[in-house]
C-alpha cells in the first residue's frame, strides 16, 4: 500500500504476505506507523491496496463482503451518546433491515447476555465504565454475525485491570462464537495472552518482520501470566521487537 505524499509516496505496507487460518486469533503488533491500521482497512476492503490482493474463503475481499460483513471494534467505543445500550447494539440490524423488531430484540438481548451486560439495556453510554462501553461495541460488532472480527487497539484506552478482564471476556466470546479475530495492539503481553499467532511488524516501510506461533492453550487463565513459559516467550518477543 502506498499513499500519495506531498513530496514522495509513503510506502505504508510492502511485501505483506499473510495467511490467517479460520478460527485463529491473530495479533498484529508493532510500533506506531508500521501500517497495522492500514492492514486492517485493506483486509476489510475499506481501502483498496495499490498492489496485491486479499482473499477470504477464496473470494476477493469485496466479493466476500457482499456475503458477510466484517465486525470492527476500535479503540474508542464510538457509541451514540443519545441512544441506549440496546439501541446502539440494534442499530446495525435496523439499518440493514435484518429481521422483525421481535427477532432483533431476541438477538440484541442474546448479545448483551454474551457480553455480560444483562440489565444494562436501558442505560446510556455515559452511565457505563470504559470496559462496559467496549463490551457494547463488541456486541454491536457481532450483531450481524460476522465470521471475522477486526479489532484496532480496542483496549488501548482502558486501565490495566479492566484490560485484563476484557482479555478473558474476549477469549470466551471468541470461543463461543467461533470467530476469526485479527487484533491490533502495541502491547506485547496483550498479544501474547490472547493469540494463537503474533505477526510482528516493522516500520518504514511497514512490513511483516516475523510471525511467531504462541505456545499456550486457548483458554483464559490469568495465572498463565506468571508461568515461566509465558515470561520466557514475552522476553523473546521483546527482543524481537527491539532488534531492527
Ligand atoms: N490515508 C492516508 N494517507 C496518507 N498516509 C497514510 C494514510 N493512512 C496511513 N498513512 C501512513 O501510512 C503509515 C502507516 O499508518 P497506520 O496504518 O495508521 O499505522 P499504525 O496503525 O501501525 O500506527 C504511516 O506512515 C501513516 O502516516
Ligand atoms: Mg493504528
Amino acid at each position: 500500500m502506498s499513499f500519495a505524499g506531498k513530496k514522495a509516496a509513503v510506502d505504508a505496507l510492502v511485501d505483506v504476505n499473510l495467511t490467517i487460518p479460520e478460527n485463529c486469533f491473530i495479533s498484529i503488533i508493532g510500533r506506531s506507523g508500521c501500517g497495522k491500521s492500514t492492514l486492517l482497512r485493506i483486509i476489510s476492503n475499506l481501502i483498496p491496496p495499490t498492489k496485491g490482493e486479499v482473499h477470504i474463503h477464496g473470494l476477493p475481499s469485496a466479493a466476500y463482503q457482499r456475503r458477510k460483513r466484517f465486525g470492527f471494534v476500535f479503540q474508542e467505543a464510538s457509541l451514540f451518546a443519545w441512544k441506549t445500550v440496546y439501541q446502539n447494539v440494534e442499530l446495525p440490524l435496523e439499518i440493514m433491515g435484518l429481521g422483525s423488531a421481535a427477532q432483533r430484540r431476541e438477538k440484541v438481548l442474546d448479545l448483551l447476555h454474551l457480553v455480560r451486560l444483562d440489565g444494562f439495556a436501558d442505560h446510556y453510554p455515559a452511565q457505563l465504565s470504559g470496559g462496559m462501553r467496549q463490551r457494547v461495541a463488541i456486541a454491536r460488532a457481532l450483531s450481524y454475525e460476522p465470521d471475522i472480527l477486526l479489532m484496532d487497539e480496542p483496549f488501548g484506552a482502558l486501565d490495566d485491570f479492566t484490560r485484563r478482564e476484557m482479555h478473558d471476556e474476549l477469549i470466551r466470546i471468541w470461543n463461543a462464537r467461533g470467530l476469526t479475530v485479527v487484533f491490533v495492539t502495541h502491547s506485547l503481553s496483550e498479544a501474547l495472552y490472547l493469540s494463537d499467532r503474533i505477526v510482528v511488524m516493522a516500520p518504514r516501510p511497514g512490513r511483516v518482520k516475523s510471525i511467531v506461533p504462541v505456545l499456550r492453550p486457548r483458554i483464559s487463565d490469568p495465572t498463565l501470566r506468571a508461568t515461566p513459559d509465558y515470561i520466557h516467550q514475552l522476553q523473546e518477543l521483546e527482543a524481537l521487537i527491539h532488534e531492527q
